[in-house]
């Protein structure tokens, strides 16, 4: 028999998995309950019913390969950004493109730069494409700028900044990126992970903050790409589609490294009239806007730390081990985010659901943490 350790590259060899937040079925087999999942980011609305229109119009023509170049939803985009179609590169969900993107950028002996506690493809993607990962500390929770412009070295290709940061839901403001950018070298692509884009914008315009110049970076021709999804605000992350928008010869690279035909015409569909849906998506950011503060004095109340959050999640430091708490809450019928795969072993990401899902979190949290109080004090008595 082959030994396929042999055969397979050393850095591929070492490449960890990416855990998924686990889903209400699996939840169901193992603890009997209904559960409602509050571990993904995902609208809690659903997705909007003119996107389900759209897919269901386009189901029969399935024998037929989708449109490679995704055009009408490209010609959608190039209206809503203002900038030119070959700025724009869908794929299947934006975590694709960050595989691409590093695909295409690293090699062995390269680097790339992020922040410890953020999002998880990060290193699976850096590390499968031969290159090494630098993780600066967080800053209060946030991205330290300072930090990861002091690890750049000649080596260094990529800065990847989730901006709001999954899973800390902190921003770092529109001028403290602007200054960032000003002194990066000409060897470094900045991507502008703005997964959550919507919610931090809706936020910020209640918060009277200026969150995000990204397009204007994209379009003053910066060493910048800048990705968005249709997985969060638009409801749409079963189907797999995001985009990023970057400098035109960038993105051609990108464009010719992506799996072909890898955006399903059912995908596209649903992308479209998901843009043309604006209602639906205004309810989904109305809702978190309104419920963030709910959730969080409710979790607060408690005496945990709560980092206030930009996006459609919530971060809480327990004191408890996670795990065990998150396996407590399946149990009452929640599935939250245990972050130990984050090296955050005793906090948790509850995703911001319906004003309901979050009564039912709320209720079900204080019965697990009063539980934990109570067991511990009866250990130390
Ligand atoms: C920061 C960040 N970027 C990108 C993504 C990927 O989204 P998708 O691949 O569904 O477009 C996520 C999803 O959770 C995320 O949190």
């Amino acid at each position: 028999m082959s030994d396929f350790s042999q055969l397979v590259p050393e850095h591929i060899r070492n490449l960890g998995g990416y855990t998924p937040g686990k889903s209400s079925r699996q939840a169901h087999r193992e603890s009997r309950v209904n559960c409602i999942k509050m571990a993904s980011n995902e609208n809690p609305f659903g997705p909007s019913p003119k996107a389900v229109q759209a897919m269901q119009a386009v189901l029969g023509e399935c024998n037929l390969y989708p449109d490679n170049d995704c055009g009408d939803l490209r010609q959608k985009l190039v209206e809503r950004h203002q900038v030119r179609p070959e700025q724009i590169v869908p794929t299947a969900g934006s975590t694709a493109l960050l595989g691409i993107i590093a695909r295409t950028l690293l090699s062995p002996g390269l680097n790339a730069i992020t922040s410890e506690r953020s999002f998880i493809v990060y290193p699976i993607a850096t590390q499968a494409a031969g290159g090494r990962l630098i993780q600066v500390p967080l800053r209060q929770d946030s991205y330290d700028l300072d930090a990861l412009a002091a690890a750049v070295d000649g080596n260094t290709r990529i800065i990847y900044l989730s901006n709001p940061n999954n899973p800390t839901g902190t921003i770092v403001t529109a001028t403290e990126v602007d200054r960032f950018l000003d002194n990066l070298p000409a060897h470094v692509v900045v991507v502008l992970d703005e997964a959550y884009y919507d919610f931090a914008q809706y936020l910020a315009a209640r918060r009277s903050v200026d969150y995000s110049h990204a397009l204007d970076y994209v379009k003053q021709g910066r060493q910048v790409v800048v990705l968005r999804t249709f997985s969060k605000a638009h409801g749409l992350a079963g189907v797999r589609v995001g985009y990023g928008i970057g400098p035109p010869e960038l993105m051609s690279y990108f464009a010719r490294m992506r799996t072909t035909f890898s955006v399903s015409g059912v995908a596209q569909a649903a992308a479209v009239a998901a843009l043309g849906d604006e209602a639906h998506t205004q309810k989904a950011l109305a809702n978190n806007a309104d419920q963030v503060p709910l959730l969080m004095e409710g979790m607060a109340e408690l005496g945990h730390h709560v980092v206030p959050t930009w996006a459609n999640f919530v971060y809480c430091e327990l004191g408890e081990d996670a795990a065990t708490v998150a396996k407590r809450l399946q149990a009452e019928g929640v599935i939250v985010r245990p972050l130990g795969p984050w090296g955050a072993p005793t906090a948790i990401r509850v995703t911001v659901g319906t004003p309901e899902q979050n009564k039912i979190f709320l209720k079900a949290f204080r019965k697990v943490m009063e539980r934990a109080v109570a067991s511990k004090q009866t250990v130390e008595t």
